[in-house]
């Protein structure tokens, strides 16, 4: 994934915005992959619990679809390219391949719960690139989206806490 950059009279160095460009793509493909293992897990969760769940991981879907727009056209705006196609995302995402075989709220919930972890942790490290490569505003995007995947961690990762 190495960005080429448009000319732009955005004033961010040109090795900063080449360097945001390239963590904004592999958090495209990380965004884009959990957003499509939501989706799967809305559509093939069974059990006593369907109802909630399927809303839920719909909503989960929804929200990754917001900033997966965002981390994208942040990457347009500082001149590069956003990768956003299947196959780049297939090539380039870090998360493990959801299970195609998952039927209880229980498997899907705790799949998914950790999908959400492992993007939460990489969208919280990007802040740390961000704001050491001087970009405060790809910073704050990423604090935007670490802070919004933290809350739907919560959501899914709720109802395995407790025993009942
Ligand atoms: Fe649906």
């Amino acid at each position: 994934m190495k960005p080429k950059l448009h000319s732009t009279q955005n004033d961010l160095r040109e090795k900063t915005r080449r360097a945001m460009v390239e963590l904004l793509n592999q958090h495209l493909a990380d965004a884009l992959d959990l957003g499509l293992q939501a989706k799967q897990a809305h559509w093939n969760v069974k059990g006593l619990n369907f109802i909630a769940l399927h809303e839920l991981f719909d909503k989960v879907a929804e929200e990754l679809e917001e900033f997966t727009d965002d981390i994208a056209e942040r990457a347009v705006e500082l001149g590069g390219v956003a990768s956003g196609t299947i196959q780049v995302v297939s090539k380039h995402s870090r998360l493990a391949a959801y299970p195609l075989k998952l039927v209880s709220g229980k498997a899907h919930v705790v799949a998914l719960s950790s999908a959400l972890a492992k993007f939460g942790t990489t969208a919280r490290a990007a802040i740390d690139s961000a704001a050491k490569a001087r970009d405060a505003d790809t910073a704050d995007l990423f604090t935007e989206v670490s802070r919004g995947v933290d809350k739907l961690l919560w959501m899914v990762e709720a109802h395995t806490q407790a025993k009942d």
